[in-house]
């Protein structure tokens, strides 16, 4: 598996820090607050079980599996929902965790969603990684990890056609093994 990493971009050295950092912001942000912090699967498993950790928040957790990826690098241009409990959102504070955010897609996808059925006190996201690119939809992170230049990258919960989610850095992917 590490030979097919081009070059390792955050080990946990870096990654661990930031997410102490974001948790802070987090706290603060909802002080006083209580909070659904709603769990993108499968690619947020683990930022999410190690940020999580560090919110000093009353909070319920949900997860949700979603996928826009069908195999490639390249988002299909479709958002596939696995099942929610809208109910349980009704007036919540729900936070979105996700792995990546590259076109906003899956982001905007799901904040509809949460609007049209849920009918949530707020909506707000917290991503991972952030791709420093031009977005076809209009989503954006209330927080960010990090931001990256417009690479594929896999690691810490990110996958290409489901491997390499267990590595514990973010590492960008040989292009021969996909191009
Ligand atoms: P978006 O809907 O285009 O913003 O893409 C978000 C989803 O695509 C993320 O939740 C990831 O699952 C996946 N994704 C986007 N870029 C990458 C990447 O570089 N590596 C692995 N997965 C990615
Ligand atoms: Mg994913």
């Amino acid at each position: 598996m590490l030979g097919d990493i081009e070059r390792i971009l955050l080990d946990e050295g870096a990654i661990l820090p930031r997410l102490e950092a974001m948790a802070a912001e987090i706290s603060a942000l909802y002080e006083g607050e209580e909070l659904t912090v709603l769990c993108i699967l499968n690619g947020s498993i683990i930022f999410a079980a190690d940020l999580l950790r560090r919110l000093n928040l009353p909070l319920q957790l949900q997860c949700l599996h979603l996928s826009s990826y069908h195999g490639g690098t390249q988002s299909s241009g479709t958002v596939t929902f696995g099942a929610l409990d809208l109910a349980a959102l009704r007036g919540r504070h729900v936070l979105v965790l996700d792995d990546i955010l590259d076109s906003g897609l899956t982001l905007q996808s799901i904040a509809q969603r949460l609007q049209q059925e849920a009918a949530p006190k707020s909506v707000r996201a917290a991503v991972l990684l952030q791709k420093r690119r031009k977005r076809a939809h209009a989503a954006a992170a209330d927080f960010v990890g990090f931001e990256i230049e417009d690479e594929f990258v896999v690691g810490y919960g990110l996958d290409y056609q489901g491997r390499y989610r267990n590595l514990p850095f973010i590492g960008v992917l040989k292009r021969e093994l996909y191009a």
